[in-house]
């Protein structure tokens, strides 16, 4: 559920009538709803029978500091997969001990600025970086609090280039034999603390079968650490759940945590999930302005610089026109950015009501939207808009061609 819909046959986000942002901002622009942000966060925050577990929102997701800043204040932490991500979530204040770093490749100068920050934990991925962040806490003389991350050969299903959790995929560890060995190593480790179990299966998944799976298989492996003398802290299944982009029907956030808390429910761990998608996708749309109209080529201001997911995953959204809610029309469009490339596509086949100087909402675009951007083409990243109610603010401005240009420099002659 999303607060973006029509009245009298305006698309509005909340209470504001996205034609008055275009007014103000111009497109192409990201538009956030405040209040899905919330109610989709608060749908994994309540839905926990007990206290005591953490919803770290996916940075990778949404970064953009406005909408963490939402999300922290109403409890959420954090999950980051580089120092990037750790810079906006330590500028927005987020509790360090709610900051989870994920990722297969974290560099030492990234394993430092969470050392120093004193971060909840490092999710580690080999026996290699562990060495790596018991060689950086002992130069810091700060202890350095890891979870493993186990590889539990689930196929989540759907698209190959984001699903992580099967045999040969490059995320986690695989081999049962080797978390063992990584354990016992962190538990005798002065300074190491290994506080928990970690694992995460996919993205944009529609059942709940594989969690169950995973979960069944984390809780046994948890088991054997335990056994080791460890008192893991908490168990993360990682994010993952999918949402309806183009009439696909994924459960909801509280079926996810019911389906987990059977599994994991009556243990001392506390249950970390890392959701990025469910909280972010619905609550972002992209305005999007019909420049030219050719053939069944609906030419538009935004491209796949702007929008990379239908050129990369063939994602389909869905697509609205924001001053005629008739999806009627002979025309079956392909709608398509300036950039020159047949890959160029916002979304192929499609059927609504739309002329020249019309302005389109893509929509579930605020997940894996504006954060995989580009300036490719040297086009400018578009605007991000915050709306709260009956208001909206500018949170992220147009770059400029000075922007653009900015860290470039030409040698002289
Ligand atoms: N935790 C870890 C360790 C992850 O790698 C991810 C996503 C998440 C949590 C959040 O997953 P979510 O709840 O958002 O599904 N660019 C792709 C999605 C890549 C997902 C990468 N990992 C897309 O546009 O579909």
């Amino acid at each position: 559920m999303d607060y973006f819909a029509y009245k009298d046959n305006k698309l509005f986000c909340e209470e504001v009538d996205l034609k008055s942002i275009c007014d103000k901002v111009g497109t192409p622009a990201y538009v956030y709803s405040k209040k899905t942000l919330e109610r989709h966060a608060n749908a994994y925050l309540k839905s926990f029978s007990s206290a005591n577990n953490l919803i770290c929102f996916s940075v990778k997701s949404l970064s953009n500091l406005s909408v963490l800043n939402v999300l922290k204040k109403i409890g959420c932490g954090f999950d980051i997969v580089s120092g990037g991500e750790l810079h906006r979530v330590l500028t927005i204040k987020a509790d360090p001990n709610k900051i989870i770093f994920s990722g297969v490749g974290k560099s030492e100068e990234e394993i430092e600025y969470g050392i120093r920050n004193r971060i909840l934990s490092f999710n580690i991925e080999s026996g290699s970086e562990l060495k790596r962040i018991e060689s950086v806490a002992n130069k810091l003389n700060i202890n350095a609090s890891i979870s493993i991350r186990f590889n539990p050969e689930v196929d989540s299903g759907g698209h190959d280039y984001i699903t992580t959790g099967r045999k040969g995929d490059k995320f986690g560890i695989s081999s049962l034999k080797e978390v063992m060995q990584i354990a016992e190593y962190a538990n005798k480790s002065k300074s190491i603390n290994l506080v928990g179990l970690a694992c995460h299966i996919g993205s944009q998944i529609l059942n709940l079968e594989s969690y169950k799976t995973a979960a069944e298989k984390t809780v046994e492996l948890a088991d054997k650490i335990n056994a080791l003398g460890v008192e893991l802290k908490f168990l993360d299944m990682g994010g993952g759940l999918g949402v309806p982009y183009n009439g696909e029907t994924p459960p909801n956030p509280a079926d996810l945590v019911r389906a987990i808390e059977d599994v994991m429910g009556n243990r001392r761990e506390n249950i970390v999930l890392e959701p990025g998608r469910t909280i972010s996708a619905n609550a972002g749309t992209l305005l999007t302005s019909v420049e030219y109209i050719k053939d069944n080529f609906l030419i538009v201001d935004s491209a796949m610089n702007d929008l990379l997911r239908p050129s990369l995953y063939g994602a389909e959204h869905d697509v609205w026109n924001i001053n005629n809610s008739q999806k009627t029309s002979t025309n079956n469009w392909n709608i398509v950015g300036p950039i020159c490339e047949s890959s160029d596509f916002i979304r192929k086949n499609i059927t609504l009501s739309a002329k020249e100087g019309d302005v389109l909402a893509v929509k579930t675009a605020g997940a894996y939207g504006f954060v995989m951007s580009s300036n490719y083409n040297s086009r400018r990243r578009c605007a991000e808009v915050l709306v709260d109610g009956s208001e909206f603010e500018v949170v992220k401005r147009r770059e400029s061609y000075a922007d653009l240009l900015n860290l470039e420099e030409v040698p002289n002659d």
